[in-house]
Protein backbone atom coordinates (compact mmCIF):
# COMPACT_ATOMS: atom_id res chain seq x y z
CA UNK A 1 0.00 0.00 0.00
CA UNK A 2 1.52 3.48 -0.55
CA UNK A 3 -0.53 6.50 1.05
CA UNK A 4 0.83 9.55 0.37
CA UNK A 5 -0.13 12.56 2.49
CA UNK A 6 -0.52 15.81 0.66
CA UNK A 7 1.72 18.24 1.44
CA UNK A 8 -0.59 21.07 0.62
CA UNK A 9 -3.03 19.86 2.57
CA UNK A 10 -1.65 19.23 6.14
CA UNK A 11 -1.79 15.90 7.46
CA UNK A 12 -3.04 14.86 10.63
CA UNK A 13 -6.01 17.68 10.68
CA UNK A 14 -6.49 15.81 13.53
CA UNK A 15 -6.11 12.55 15.93
CA UNK A 16 -8.52 11.61 17.98
CA UNK A 17 -7.60 9.00 20.97
CA UNK A 18 -9.53 7.08 22.84
CA UNK A 19 -9.03 3.24 24.14
CA UNK A 20 -9.51 1.79 21.01
CA UNK A 21 -10.42 -1.75 22.34
CA UNK A 22 -13.85 -1.91 21.02
CA UNK A 23 -12.62 -2.20 17.52
CA UNK A 24 -9.90 -5.09 17.03
CA UNK A 25 -10.05 -4.99 12.91
CA UNK A 26 -6.33 -4.30 11.54
CA UNK A 27 -6.10 -0.72 11.76
CA UNK A 28 -9.30 0.55 12.08
CA UNK A 29 -10.01 2.85 15.01
CA UNK A 30 -12.89 5.10 15.39
CA UNK A 31 -11.36 6.86 18.66
CA UNK A 32 -7.80 7.32 16.56
CA UNK A 33 -7.77 8.12 12.75
CA UNK A 34 -6.42 10.86 10.79
CA UNK A 35 -7.26 13.23 7.50
CA UNK A 36 -5.86 11.71 4.41
CA UNK A 37 -5.68 14.16 0.62
CA UNK A 38 -3.99 12.22 -1.60
CA UNK A 39 -3.47 7.91 -2.50
CA UNK A 40 -1.53 6.60 -4.79
CA UNK A 41 -1.94 3.09 -5.16
CA UNK A 42 -2.70 -0.14 -7.48
CA UNK A 43 -5.70 -1.87 -6.61
CA UNK A 44 -8.05 0.11 -5.45
CA UNK A 45 -9.57 3.14 -3.80
CA UNK A 46 -12.10 5.44 -2.09
CA UNK A 47 -12.46 9.18 -1.44
CA UNK A 48 -15.55 10.39 0.40
CA UNK A 49 -15.80 13.24 2.68
CA UNK A 50 -15.07 11.34 6.37
CA UNK A 51 -11.63 9.44 7.29
CA UNK A 52 -13.68 6.67 8.70
CA UNK A 53 -15.88 6.11 5.70
CA UNK A 54 -13.59 6.05 3.30
CA UNK A 55 -11.54 3.18 5.65
CA UNK A 56 -14.54 0.97 5.52
CA UNK A 57 -14.44 1.28 2.24
CA UNK A 58 -10.60 0.29 1.39
CA UNK A 59 -11.64 -2.85 3.80
CA UNK A 60 -14.19 -3.86 1.75
CA UNK A 61 -12.31 -3.68 -1.08
CA UNK A 62 -9.47 -5.42 0.58
CA UNK A 63 -11.50 -8.44 1.85
CA UNK A 64 -12.52 -9.06 -2.45
CA UNK A 65 -15.50 -6.40 -2.33
CA UNK A 66 -16.18 -4.85 -6.09
CA UNK A 67 -16.55 -1.09 -5.89
CA UNK A 68 -20.48 -1.30 -5.07
CA UNK A 69 -19.64 -3.06 -2.22
CA UNK A 70 -17.60 -0.40 -1.16
CA UNK A 71 -20.09 1.93 -2.41
CA UNK A 72 -22.49 0.38 -0.12
CA UNK A 73 -20.36 0.74 3.06
CA UNK A 74 -19.65 3.80 3.21
CA UNK A 75 -22.66 5.48 2.19
CA UNK A 76 -23.95 3.29 5.23
CA UNK A 77 -21.31 4.57 7.56
CA UNK A 78 -21.50 8.38 5.91
CA UNK A 79 -24.41 7.78 7.57
CA UNK A 80 -23.31 7.36 10.59
CA UNK A 81 -20.10 9.33 10.78
CA UNK A 82 -21.09 12.17 8.66
CA UNK A 83 -24.83 12.71 9.44
CA UNK A 84 -25.04 16.42 8.62
CA UNK A 85 -25.22 14.54 4.77
CA UNK A 86 -24.13 11.13 5.12
CA UNK A 87 -27.79 9.53 5.07
CA UNK A 88 -30.45 7.40 5.17
CA UNK A 89 -33.12 9.63 5.22
CA UNK A 90 -32.20 11.44 2.00
CA UNK A 91 -31.83 10.40 -1.61
CA UNK A 92 -29.07 10.92 -4.27
CA UNK A 93 -27.75 9.26 -7.67
CA UNK A 94 -24.98 6.74 -8.61
CA UNK A 95 -23.30 6.54 -11.66
CA UNK A 96 -20.99 3.79 -12.45
CA UNK A 97 -19.07 2.37 -15.31
CA UNK A 98 -18.51 -1.44 -15.07
CA UNK A 99 -15.56 -3.63 -16.02
CA UNK A 100 -17.72 -5.28 -18.88
CA UNK A 101 -18.30 -2.08 -20.43
CA UNK A 102 -22.02 -1.37 -19.13
CA UNK A 103 -22.92 2.11 -17.99
CA UNK A 104 -25.05 2.78 -14.75
CA UNK A 105 -27.10 5.26 -14.05
CA UNK A 106 -28.93 4.83 -10.45
CA UNK A 107 -31.86 7.40 -9.50
CA UNK A 108 -32.70 7.24 -5.66
CA UNK A 109 -33.94 11.37 -5.52
CA UNK A 110 -36.62 11.80 -3.21
CA UNK A 111 -40.14 11.79 -4.61
CA UNK A 112 -42.66 14.04 -3.35
CA UNK A 113 -45.18 12.71 -1.01
CA UNK A 114 -48.64 11.61 -2.43
CA UNK A 115 -50.51 14.47 -0.16
CA UNK A 116 -48.24 17.04 -1.80
CA UNK A 117 -49.67 19.72 -3.71
CA UNK A 118 -47.90 22.48 -6.22
CA UNK A 119 -48.58 25.82 -3.23
CA UNK A 120 -48.21 23.50 -0.09
CA UNK A 121 -45.25 26.04 0.62
CA UNK A 122 -48.06 29.51 -0.08
CA UNK A 123 -49.25 31.04 2.51
CA UNK A 124 -53.08 32.60 2.37
CA UNK A 125 -51.52 35.21 0.40
CA UNK A 126 -49.72 33.09 -2.06
CA UNK A 127 -45.92 34.00 -0.77
CA UNK A 128 -43.63 31.56 -0.25
CA UNK A 129 -42.62 30.34 2.87
CA UNK A 130 -39.48 29.06 3.15
CA UNK A 131 -39.49 28.09 6.72
CA UNK A 132 -41.84 24.81 5.43
CA UNK A 133 -40.26 23.94 2.79
CA UNK A 134 -36.46 24.34 4.15
CA UNK A 135 -37.34 22.50 8.05
CA UNK A 136 -39.32 20.51 9.65
CA UNK A 137 -40.90 16.56 8.20
CA UNK A 138 -43.04 19.00 5.94
CA UNK A 139 -39.66 20.04 3.96
CA UNK A 140 -38.99 15.91 3.40
CA UNK A 141 -39.91 13.97 0.31
CA UNK A 142 -40.25 10.02 0.62
CA UNK A 143 -36.40 8.70 1.27
CA UNK A 144 -34.40 7.18 -1.60
CA UNK A 145 -30.88 6.08 -0.14
CA UNK A 146 -32.11 2.30 1.33
CA UNK A 147 -33.63 1.57 -1.98
CA UNK A 148 -30.69 3.21 -3.85
CA UNK A 149 -28.24 1.11 -2.15
CA UNK A 150 -30.53 -2.39 -2.62
CA UNK A 151 -30.55 -1.71 -6.47
CA UNK A 152 -26.36 -1.22 -6.21
CA UNK A 153 -26.23 -4.51 -4.47
CA UNK A 154 -27.32 -6.32 -7.81
CA UNK A 155 -24.07 -5.33 -8.82
CA UNK A 156 -22.27 -6.38 -5.54
CA UNK A 157 -19.95 -9.65 -4.49
CA UNK A 158 -20.89 -9.66 -1.02
CA UNK A 159 -23.76 -10.41 1.52
CA UNK A 160 -25.28 -7.11 2.35
CA UNK A 161 -25.15 -7.76 6.17
CA UNK A 162 -21.44 -7.74 5.68
CA UNK A 163 -21.24 -4.03 4.28
CA UNK A 164 -23.48 -3.18 6.82
CA UNK A 165 -21.94 -4.27 10.22
CA UNK A 166 -19.50 -1.36 9.96
CA UNK A 167 -22.22 0.91 10.20
CA UNK A 168 -23.50 -1.20 12.58
CA UNK A 169 -20.81 -0.84 14.94
CA UNK A 170 -20.18 2.52 14.47
CA UNK A 171 -23.42 3.94 15.78
CA UNK A 172 -23.24 1.30 18.50
CA UNK A 173 -20.21 1.65 20.01
CA UNK A 174 -19.26 5.39 18.62
CA UNK A 175 -16.75 7.11 17.30
CA UNK A 176 -14.97 10.04 18.04
CA UNK A 177 -16.22 13.22 16.49
CA UNK A 178 -13.95 16.25 14.38
CA UNK A 179 -13.82 19.48 15.08
CA UNK A 180 -15.98 20.07 11.76
CA UNK A 181 -18.29 18.03 13.57
CA UNK A 182 -18.29 19.73 17.00
CA UNK A 183 -18.41 23.01 15.56
CA UNK A 184 -21.96 22.39 13.26
CA UNK A 185 -23.33 20.41 15.91
CA UNK A 186 -22.95 23.10 18.19
CA UNK A 187 -24.59 25.42 15.73
CA UNK A 188 -27.41 23.70 14.97
CA UNK A 189 -28.64 22.75 18.73
CA UNK A 190 -31.20 25.70 18.39
CA UNK A 191 -32.31 24.32 15.30
CA UNK A 192 -32.62 20.61 16.53
CA UNK A 193 -34.27 21.66 19.71
CA UNK A 194 -37.11 24.03 17.56
CA UNK A 195 -37.84 20.80 15.17
CA UNK A 196 -37.76 18.02 16.72
CA UNK A 197 -40.49 16.16 19.95
CA UNK A 198 -38.40 13.71 20.87
CA UNK A 199 -34.91 15.22 21.08
CA UNK A 200 -31.98 13.11 19.39
CA UNK A 201 -28.99 12.23 20.47
CA UNK A 202 -27.28 15.39 18.67
CA UNK A 203 -28.46 17.35 21.37
CA UNK A 204 -26.33 17.98 24.32
CA UNK A 205 -25.99 19.94 27.63
CA UNK A 206 -22.65 20.72 26.79
CA UNK A 207 -21.23 21.89 23.46
CA UNK A 208 -19.89 19.31 21.56
CA UNK A 209 -15.95 19.44 21.23
CA UNK A 210 -13.58 17.78 18.77
CA UNK A 211 -12.50 14.27 20.27
CA UNK A 212 -16.19 13.63 21.47
CA UNK A 213 -17.67 10.16 21.32
CA UNK A 214 -21.05 10.11 19.38
CA UNK A 215 -23.13 7.05 20.04
CA UNK A 216 -26.29 6.13 18.01
CA UNK A 217 -28.23 3.29 19.40
CA UNK A 218 -31.38 3.89 17.53
CA UNK A 219 -29.90 4.33 14.25
CA UNK A 220 -27.87 1.33 15.39
CA UNK A 221 -31.36 -0.61 15.66
CA UNK A 222 -32.67 1.17 12.53
CA UNK A 223 -29.35 -0.45 10.76
CA UNK A 224 -29.73 -3.96 12.00
CA UNK A 225 -33.44 -4.07 10.83
CA UNK A 226 -32.84 -3.37 7.17
CA UNK A 227 -29.56 -5.85 7.65
CA UNK A 228 -32.07 -8.38 8.41
CA UNK A 229 -35.10 -6.99 6.40
CA UNK A 230 -33.91 -6.08 3.34
CA UNK A 231 -34.81 -2.53 1.82
CA UNK A 232 -38.39 -3.56 3.72
CA UNK A 233 -36.64 -2.93 6.98
CA UNK A 234 -36.97 0.40 5.96
CA UNK A 235 -40.22 0.79 3.89
CA UNK A 236 -42.16 -1.40 5.50
CA UNK A 237 -42.71 -1.89 9.48
CA UNK A 238 -41.10 -0.85 12.41
CA UNK A 239 -39.29 2.19 10.97
CA UNK A 240 -42.32 2.96 8.14
CA UNK A 241 -44.30 3.43 11.18
CA UNK A 242 -41.91 5.26 13.17
CA UNK A 243 -41.25 7.58 10.16
CA UNK A 244 -45.05 8.07 9.64
CA UNK A 245 -45.69 8.95 13.44
CA UNK A 246 -42.54 11.19 13.39
CA UNK A 247 -44.22 12.94 10.32
CA UNK A 248 -47.64 13.16 11.79
CA UNK A 249 -46.21 14.69 15.18
CA UNK A 250 -44.05 17.48 12.94
CA UNK A 251 -46.71 18.42 11.14
CA UNK A 252 -45.30 16.33 7.69
CA UNK A 253 -47.35 14.62 5.36
CA UNK A 254 -45.49 11.25 4.98
CA UNK A 255 -47.57 8.14 4.44
CA UNK A 256 -46.91 4.45 4.49
CA UNK A 257 -48.14 4.15 1.50
CA UNK A 258 -45.12 6.86 0.69
CA UNK A 259 -42.77 4.71 2.12
CA UNK A 260 -43.96 1.10 0.56
CA UNK A 261 -43.88 2.43 -3.12
CA UNK A 262 -40.47 4.01 -3.17
CA UNK A 263 -38.67 2.44 -5.91
CA UNK A 264 -35.15 3.29 -7.28
CA UNK A 265 -34.97 3.65 -10.82
CA UNK A 266 -32.23 2.29 -13.20
CA UNK A 267 -32.36 5.18 -15.61
CA UNK A 268 -29.88 5.55 -18.95
CA UNK A 269 -26.63 7.43 -18.25
CA UNK A 270 -25.58 10.39 -20.33
CA UNK A 271 -22.96 9.68 -22.59
CA UNK A 272 -21.44 12.04 -24.93
CA UNK A 273 -18.04 12.88 -26.30
CA UNK A 274 -15.43 15.41 -25.70
CA UNK A 275 -12.68 16.14 -27.69
CA UNK A 276 -10.88 13.55 -29.37
CA UNK A 277 -10.30 11.02 -26.77
CA UNK A 278 -12.83 11.42 -23.66
CA UNK A 279 -16.28 10.35 -23.02
CA UNK A 280 -17.92 11.23 -20.32
CA UNK A 281 -20.71 9.38 -18.56
CA UNK A 282 -23.18 11.63 -16.01
CA UNK A 283 -26.87 11.56 -14.76
CA UNK A 284 -29.81 12.11 -16.07
CA UNK A 285 -32.79 14.29 -15.26
CA UNK A 286 -33.98 14.60 -12.56
CA UNK A 287 -30.16 15.47 -12.11
CA UNK A 288 -29.56 18.70 -14.07
CA UNK A 289 -25.93 17.83 -14.85
CA UNK A 290 -27.19 15.27 -17.30
CA UNK A 291 -28.68 18.10 -19.18
CA UNK A 292 -25.74 21.31 -17.81
CA UNK A 293 -22.49 19.38 -18.38
CA UNK A 294 -23.03 18.30 -21.85
CA UNK A 295 -24.43 22.09 -22.80
CA UNK A 296 -21.12 23.73 -21.29
CA UNK A 297 -18.62 21.17 -22.18
CA UNK A 298 -19.90 21.34 -26.04
CA UNK A 299 -19.59 25.48 -25.86
CA UNK A 300 -16.18 25.33 -24.76
CA UNK A 301 -15.25 21.82 -26.48
CA UNK A 302 -13.45 24.08 -29.56
CA UNK A 303 -12.60 27.14 -27.71
CA UNK A 304 -8.45 27.81 -26.95
CA UNK A 305 -8.98 27.36 -23.35
CA UNK A 306 -5.30 26.23 -22.73
CA UNK A 307 -4.04 29.22 -25.21
CA UNK A 308 -6.07 31.60 -22.63
CA UNK A 309 -4.08 30.06 -19.76
CA UNK A 310 -5.77 28.47 -16.02
CA UNK A 311 -7.22 31.07 -14.45
CA UNK A 312 -7.09 34.16 -17.14
CA UNK A 313 -9.72 36.64 -17.30
CA UNK A 314 -10.43 34.68 -20.82
CA UNK A 315 -10.98 31.89 -19.24
CA UNK A 316 -13.13 32.74 -16.96
CA UNK A 317 -15.23 34.99 -18.50
CA UNK A 318 -16.03 32.16 -21.28
CA UNK A 319 -16.50 29.68 -18.87
CA UNK A 320 -18.56 31.73 -16.72
CA UNK A 321 -20.56 33.14 -19.63
CA UNK A 322 -21.08 29.31 -20.45
CA UNK A 323 -22.57 28.71 -16.85
CA UNK A 324 -24.80 31.25 -16.93
CA UNK A 325 -26.15 30.53 -20.54
CA UNK A 326 -27.05 26.69 -19.39
CA UNK A 327 -28.21 28.01 -16.15
CA UNK A 328 -31.21 30.33 -17.65
CA UNK A 329 -32.28 26.89 -19.32
CA UNK A 330 -32.31 24.94 -16.05
CA UNK A 331 -34.82 27.66 -14.37
CA UNK A 332 -36.69 27.26 -17.65
CA UNK A 333 -37.22 23.89 -19.02
CA UNK A 334 -35.60 21.28 -16.58
CA UNK A 335 -37.55 19.30 -13.97
CA UNK A 336 -38.47 15.45 -14.13
CA UNK A 337 -39.09 14.61 -17.36
CA UNK A 338 -41.36 11.42 -16.19
CA UNK A 339 -44.06 14.81 -15.09
CA UNK A 340 -43.11 17.31 -17.44
CA UNK A 341 -41.85 17.38 -21.39
CA UNK A 342 -38.47 18.19 -21.16
CA UNK A 343 -36.59 19.17 -24.42
CA UNK A 344 -33.04 17.12 -23.42
CA UNK A 345 -32.69 16.48 -27.58
CA UNK A 346 -32.58 20.22 -28.50
CA UNK A 347 -31.21 21.64 -25.26
CA UNK A 348 -27.68 19.65 -25.86
CA UNK A 349 -27.67 19.34 -29.68
CA UNK A 350 -24.95 20.95 -31.18
CA UNK A 351 -27.42 23.67 -33.51
CA UNK A 352 -28.56 24.63 -30.70
CA UNK A 353 -25.74 25.30 -28.61
CA UNK A 354 -24.03 27.08 -31.51
CA UNK A 355 -26.93 29.65 -31.64
CA UNK A 356 -26.65 29.82 -27.71
CA UNK A 357 -23.00 30.78 -28.25
CA UNK A 358 -23.97 33.85 -30.49
CA UNK A 359 -24.84 35.36 -27.17
CA UNK A 360 -21.42 35.50 -26.05
CA UNK A 361 -19.25 38.48 -26.30
CA UNK A 362 -15.49 37.60 -25.60
CA UNK A 363 -15.23 41.15 -24.56
CA UNK A 364 -17.91 41.96 -22.44
CA UNK A 365 -19.97 40.11 -19.30
CA UNK A 366 -23.35 39.37 -20.32
CA UNK A 367 -26.05 40.41 -18.58
CA UNK A 368 -28.76 38.14 -17.08
CA UNK A 369 -31.98 40.63 -17.74
CA UNK A 370 -30.52 40.02 -21.83
CA UNK A 371 -29.78 36.67 -21.61
CA UNK A 372 -32.97 34.30 -21.18
CA UNK A 373 -33.33 30.50 -21.59
CA UNK A 374 -32.60 29.91 -25.46
CA UNK A 375 -36.35 29.48 -27.80
CA UNK A 376 -37.56 26.00 -28.26
CA UNK A 377 -39.25 24.69 -30.72
CA UNK A 378 -41.54 21.53 -29.76
CA UNK A 379 -40.00 18.16 -30.46
CA UNK A 380 -40.16 14.88 -31.13
CA UNK A 381 -24.34 23.53 1.74
CA UNK A 382 -24.89 19.62 2.75
CA UNK A 383 -24.49 16.80 0.05
CA UNK A 384 -21.60 14.34 0.03
CA UNK A 385 -19.76 12.60 -3.03
CA UNK A 386 -18.13 9.88 -3.05
CA UNK A 387 -16.06 7.83 -5.61
CA UNK A 388 -14.83 4.17 -5.68
CA UNK A 389 -12.38 2.31 -8.01
CA UNK A 390 -12.04 -1.62 -7.92
CA UNK A 391 -8.80 -4.03 -8.69
CA UNK A 392 -11.40 -5.41 -11.59
CA UNK A 393 -12.17 -2.18 -12.92
CA UNK A 394 -15.35 -1.06 -11.71
CA UNK A 395 -15.61 2.48 -10.99
CA UNK A 396 -18.94 4.23 -8.96
CA UNK A 397 -19.43 7.91 -8.71
CA UNK A 398 -22.25 8.72 -6.04
CA UNK A 399 -23.79 12.31 -4.17
CA UNK A 400 -26.24 11.90 -1.62
CA UNK A 401 -27.58 14.17 0.15
CA UNK A 402 -30.06 15.57 2.81
CA UNK A 403 -30.48 18.53 0.84
CA UNK A 404 -29.58 21.00 3.69
CA UNK A 405 -26.96 20.35 6.25
CA UNK A 406 -28.79 17.76 8.67
CA UNK A 407 -31.97 17.95 6.19
CA UNK A 408 -35.08 18.99 7.87
CA UNK A 409 -33.15 18.83 11.38
CA UNK A 410 -35.91 16.41 12.16
CA UNK A 411 -34.99 12.83 13.46
CA UNK A 412 -37.62 10.48 13.30
CA UNK A 413 -37.81 9.52 16.87
CA UNK A 414 -37.40 6.16 18.21
CA UNK A 415 -35.42 5.07 14.90
CA UNK A 416 -32.21 7.70 15.02
CA UNK A 417 -31.72 9.17 11.56
CA UNK A 418 -32.67 12.83 10.06
CA UNK A 419 -35.27 13.36 7.26
CA UNK A 420 -34.35 15.39 4.46
CA UNK A 421 -35.41 18.70 3.82
CA UNK A 422 -35.45 17.66 -0.20
CA UNK A 423 -39.21 19.02 -1.26
CA UNK A 424 -37.09 23.01 -1.07
CA UNK A 425 -35.50 21.73 -4.87
CA UNK A 426 -38.51 21.79 -6.53
CA UNK A 427 -39.72 25.59 -7.42
CA UNK A 428 -42.35 26.09 -4.69
CA UNK A 429 -43.52 29.87 -6.48
CA UNK A 430 -42.57 30.24 -10.19
CA UNK A 431 -39.51 32.95 -9.46
CA UNK A 432 -38.75 32.53 -6.29
CA UNK A 433 -35.41 31.43 -5.57
CA UNK A 434 -34.75 28.00 -3.61
CA UNK A 435 -32.02 27.63 -0.52
CA UNK A 436 -29.47 28.20 -3.23
CA UNK A 437 -31.14 30.94 -4.89
CA UNK A 438 -32.22 28.70 -8.23
CA UNK A 439 -35.51 29.60 -9.45
CA UNK A 440 -38.20 27.75 -11.90
CA UNK A 441 -41.11 27.37 -13.01
CA UNK A 442 -43.51 24.81 -14.27
CA UNK A 443 -40.75 22.59 -14.74
CA UNK A 444 -40.12 22.03 -11.39
CA UNK A 445 -43.30 22.83 -10.21
CA UNK A 446 -44.52 20.38 -7.02
CA UNK A 447 -46.75 17.33 -7.96
CA UNK A 448 -47.54 13.92 -5.82
CA UNK A 449 -44.78 11.81 -6.64
CA UNK A 450 -42.69 13.81 -8.81
CA UNK A 451 -38.82 13.86 -7.76
CA UNK A 452 -37.46 17.45 -7.44
CA UNK A 453 -34.52 18.99 -10.01
CA UNK A 454 -31.05 18.50 -8.29
CA UNK A 455 -27.77 19.49 -9.35
CA UNK A 456 -26.16 16.48 -8.09
CA UNK A 457 -23.65 15.26 -11.27
CA UNK A 458 -21.88 12.07 -10.32
CA UNK A 459 -19.64 11.79 -13.08
CA UNK A 460 -16.98 9.26 -14.96
CA UNK A 461 -15.32 10.34 -17.91
CA UNK A 462 -13.54 7.58 -19.95
CA UNK A 463 -10.50 8.14 -22.28
CA UNK A 464 -10.05 5.73 -24.91
CA UNK A 465 -12.82 3.64 -24.03
CA UNK A 466 -11.60 3.09 -19.88
CA UNK A 467 -12.35 4.87 -16.86
CA UNK A 468 -10.08 7.87 -16.10
CA UNK A 469 -11.86 9.73 -13.86
CA UNK A 470 -14.29 9.75 -11.45
CA UNK A 471 -15.80 13.02 -9.95
CA UNK A 472 -18.11 14.99 -8.24
CA UNK A 473 -19.15 16.98 -5.39
CA UNK A 474 -21.59 18.35 -2.59
CA UNK A 475 -22.70 22.35 -3.02
CA UNK A 476 -25.90 22.66 -4.04
CA UNK A 477 -26.44 24.82 -7.60
CA UNK A 478 -22.50 25.22 -7.52
CA UNK A 479 -22.04 21.07 -8.07
CA UNK A 480 -22.46 21.06 -11.77
CA UNK A 481 -20.17 23.86 -12.20
CA UNK A 482 -17.38 22.70 -9.98
CA UNK A 483 -17.83 19.21 -12.12
CA UNK A 484 -17.40 21.15 -15.46
CA UNK A 485 -14.00 23.26 -14.23
CA UNK A 486 -12.94 20.00 -12.44
CA UNK A 487 -12.86 18.53 -16.17
CA UNK A 488 -11.57 20.96 -17.71
CA UNK A 489 -9.41 22.11 -15.55
CA UNK A 490 -8.03 18.23 -15.95
CA UNK A 491 -8.23 17.80 -19.84
CA UNK A 492 -7.99 21.63 -21.11
CA UNK A 493 -5.15 23.30 -18.31
CA UNK A 494 -3.48 19.79 -17.80
CA UNK A 495 -3.70 20.42 -14.06
CA UNK A 496 -2.88 17.48 -11.59
CA UNK A 497 -5.98 15.87 -9.89
CA UNK A 498 -4.77 17.43 -6.08
CA UNK A 499 -4.74 21.24 -8.40
CA UNK A 500 -8.29 20.49 -10.00
CA UNK A 501 -9.81 19.77 -6.46
CA UNK A 502 -7.49 22.03 -4.57
CA UNK A 503 -7.78 25.52 -6.77
CA UNK A 504 -9.79 28.39 -6.45
CA UNK A 505 -14.15 27.70 -8.37
CA UNK A 506 -16.01 30.07 -9.80
CA UNK A 507 -19.60 29.84 -10.08
CA UNK A 508 -22.40 31.66 -12.24
CA UNK A 509 -26.24 30.64 -11.87
CA UNK A 510 -27.68 33.09 -14.37
CA UNK A 511 -29.55 34.74 -11.27
CA UNK A 512 -29.21 35.94 -9.03
CA UNK A 513 -26.72 38.05 -11.75
CA UNK A 514 -23.34 37.59 -10.01
CA UNK A 515 -20.04 35.99 -10.51
CA UNK A 516 -19.33 34.02 -7.43
CA UNK A 517 -15.61 33.24 -6.65
CA UNK A 518 -13.65 31.50 -4.13
CA UNK A 519 -10.96 34.24 -2.09
CA UNK A 520 -8.17 32.53 -3.65
CA UNK A 521 -8.98 33.58 -7.23
CA UNK A 522 -5.78 36.25 -8.40
CA UNK A 523 -7.09 39.25 -7.63
CA UNK A 524 -5.99 40.75 -10.86
CA UNK A 525 -8.22 38.33 -12.54
CA UNK A 526 -10.78 39.68 -10.21
CA UNK A 527 -10.46 43.36 -11.18
CA UNK A 528 -10.21 42.80 -14.62
CA UNK A 529 -13.50 40.58 -14.84
CA UNK A 530 -15.37 43.87 -13.02
CA UNK A 531 -14.15 46.02 -15.75
CA UNK A 532 -15.93 43.92 -18.12
CA UNK A 533 -19.03 44.35 -16.44
CA UNK A 534 -19.22 41.26 -13.69
CA UNK A 535 -20.82 41.72 -10.49
CA UNK A 536 -17.95 39.58 -8.59
CA UNK A 537 -18.70 38.13 -5.11
CA UNK A 538 -16.41 36.63 -3.17
CA UNK A 539 -17.78 33.84 -1.00
CA UNK A 540 -16.50 31.03 1.10
CA UNK A 541 -16.03 27.15 -0.16
CA UNK A 542 -17.41 26.50 -3.72
CA UNK A 543 -17.93 22.46 -2.75
CA UNK A 544 -15.60 19.58 -1.81
CA UNK A 545 -14.35 18.18 -4.87
CA UNK A 546 -13.30 14.15 -4.78
CA UNK A 547 -11.41 12.87 -7.96
CA UNK A 548 -10.05 9.30 -9.24
CA UNK A 549 -8.03 9.33 -11.71
CA UNK A 550 -6.60 5.87 -13.69
CA UNK A 551 -4.00 6.16 -15.88
CA UNK A 552 -2.96 4.33 -18.93
CA UNK A 553 -0.77 2.03 -16.87
CA UNK A 554 -3.26 1.50 -13.76
CA UNK A 555 -1.90 3.64 -11.25
CA UNK A 556 -4.90 4.84 -9.06
CA UNK A 557 -4.90 8.44 -7.87
CA UNK A 558 -7.00 9.26 -5.64
CA UNK A 559 -7.48 13.18 -4.12
CA UNK A 560 -10.01 14.62 -1.17
CA UNK A 561 -11.05 18.03 -1.18
CA UNK A 562 -8.88 20.20 0.58
CA UNK A 563 -12.09 21.96 1.56
CA UNK A 564 -13.35 19.92 4.48
CA UNK A 565 -11.82 16.48 6.64
CA UNK A 566 -12.29 14.61 3.41
CA UNK A 567 -10.27 11.52 2.78
CA UNK A 568 -8.83 9.48 0.03
CA UNK A 569 -7.52 5.83 0.75
CA UNK A 570 -6.08 2.85 -1.54
CA UNK A 571 -4.34 -0.30 -1.24
O1 LIG B 1 -29.96 18.03 -5.18
C1 LIG B 1 -29.51 19.16 -5.05
O2 LIG B 1 -29.18 19.86 -6.00
C2 LIG B 1 -29.31 19.73 -3.66
N1 LIG B 1 -30.26 19.14 -2.76
C3 LIG B 1 -27.91 19.51 -3.24
C4 LIG B 1 -27.59 20.13 -1.89
C5 LIG B 1 -26.16 20.29 -1.63
O3 LIG B 1 -25.31 20.00 -2.44
C6 LIG B 1 -25.79 20.90 -0.35
N2 LIG B 1 -24.37 20.85 -0.17
N3 LIG B 1 -23.54 21.53 0.08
Amino acid sequence: MSETRNSLCLPLLFILSFPALLYAQNDFNPYHYQVEKRALCTHGAVVSAHPLASRVGVDILKMGGNAFDAAIATQLALAVVYPGAGNIGGGGFMVARLANGKNLAVDFREKAPGHATRDMYLDSAGNAQAALSQNGALSSGVPGTVAGLFEAWKYARLPFKKLIQPAIDLAEKGFCISSAEASNLNEFQSTFRKYNTVMPVFVKEQPWKEGDTLVQKELAHTLRLIRDNGARGFYEGEIAGLIVAESKRSHGILTLEDLRTYKAIEREAVVFPYKRDYSIITMPLPASGGVLLPQMLKMIEDQPLKKYGFESVKAVHLMAEVERLAYADRAKYLGDKDFYHVPVKTLTSTPYIMARMKLYDPNRAGNSQDIQAGQIKPESEETTHFNVYDKYGNAVSITTTLNGEYGSATVVGGAGFLLNNEMDDFSVKPGVPNMYGAVGGEANAIAAGKRMLSSMTPTIVLKNGKPYLVVGTPGGTTITTSVFQTIVDILDFDLSPSDAVNMPKFHHQWLPDILFVEKDLPQATLEELEKMGYHVKKREHIGRTEVIRISEAGGIEAVGDKRGDDTALGY
